[in-house]
C-alpha cells in the first residue's frame, strides 16, 4: 500500500502516553505539518502554541477535570473518569491552536489538526485531537489561561492536539460505508 494511504488507514486516537519528552526534530516536523495546512483564502487563521511544560499541562488537566466535576451535566466528567480521569492523558506535548474567529477558522483548524495527527503517526508518535483541552479556557479563569498560554489578542481556543510515545495502541475505527452514497448516472436509467 502507498505509504501516505497506509498512514491515513492506520492512524488512531491515542489516550495513553508515556512521559518521555518529544525531540526537537519531532516537534519541528509537527509544527511544519501544522503550518503547511490549507486554509480558506490562505488566511491561516491560527496561532500555534507548543506546550512541553508538563507541570503546565497537568495544571490545565486539574482545572479541566474540576470544571467537569462541578458541571450540572455529569456526562463529560463520567466519560473522562471512565478513560482514566485525565483530559490530557499524561501527554508530554500539546499543540494548542488558537483561532482568530474568522469565517472558516474552525474548519481550517480542523484540517491543521489532521495534518499534525497524520504526521505524528508517520513519525511513530501517538496523538489525539483534544476538544476537551478547551474546557479550562471556558471556565472562570479562562482569560488568565489565555494570557499564560500567550494567545494573541482576539484569538480563542480553536483545538488542541496531544502527542507522545504511545503506551498502548488500538485498531483504527471501522469504516461505516452506510455514510456514503454513490450516484451513478447509469443507475437511474430503466432497462
Ligand atoms: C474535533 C475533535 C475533537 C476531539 N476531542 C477529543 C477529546 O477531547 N478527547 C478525546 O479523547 N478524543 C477526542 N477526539 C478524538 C475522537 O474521539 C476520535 O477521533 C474518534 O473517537 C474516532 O477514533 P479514532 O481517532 O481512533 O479513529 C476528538 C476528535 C475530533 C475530530
Amino acid at each position: 500500500m502507498n505509504e501516505t494511504l497506509r498512514t491515513i488507514a492506520t492512524r488512531y486516537s491515542c489516550r495513553d502516553f508515556a512521559s518521555t519528552p518529544l525531540s526537537k526534530l519531532q516537534i519541528k516536523a509537527l509544527v511544519e505539518a501544522a503550518l503547511a495546512a490549507p486554509s480558506a483564502m490562505n488566511r491561516q487563521p491560527w496561532h500555534v502554541i507548543i506546550v512541553t511544560d508538563k507541570d503546565l499541562i497537568e495544571e490545565l488537566d486539574r482545572e479541566g477535570m474540576a470544571i467537569l466535576a462541578a458541571a450540572e451535566d455529569q456526562s463529560g466528567y463520567e466519560r473522562m473518569m471512565a478513560r482514566g480521569g485525565q483530559i490530557f492523558y499524561n501527554s508530554p506535548c500539546m499543540m494548542m491552536v488558537a483561532a482568530d474567529g474568522s469565517n472558516y477558522a474552525a474548519m481550517d483548524c480542523g484540517i491543521l489538526s489532521q495534518n499534525v495527527s497524520l504526521t505524528a503517526h508517520a513519525i511513530g508518535l501517538g496523538s489525539v485531537i483534544c476538544g476537551m483541552a478547551g474546557i479550562p479556557l471556558s471556565g472562570a479563569n479562562g482569560a488568565e489561561w489565555k494570557k499564560r498560554l500567550q494567545f494573541p489578542e482576539g484569538y480563542d481556543f480553536g483545538i488542541a492536539i496531544l502527542f507522545g510515545t504511545a503506551n498502548s495502541s488500538k485498531d483504527p475505527h471501522e469504516l461505516d460505508m452506510d455514510k456514503v452514497t454513490y450516484l451513478d448516472k447509469a443507475e437511474g436509467k430503466s432497462e
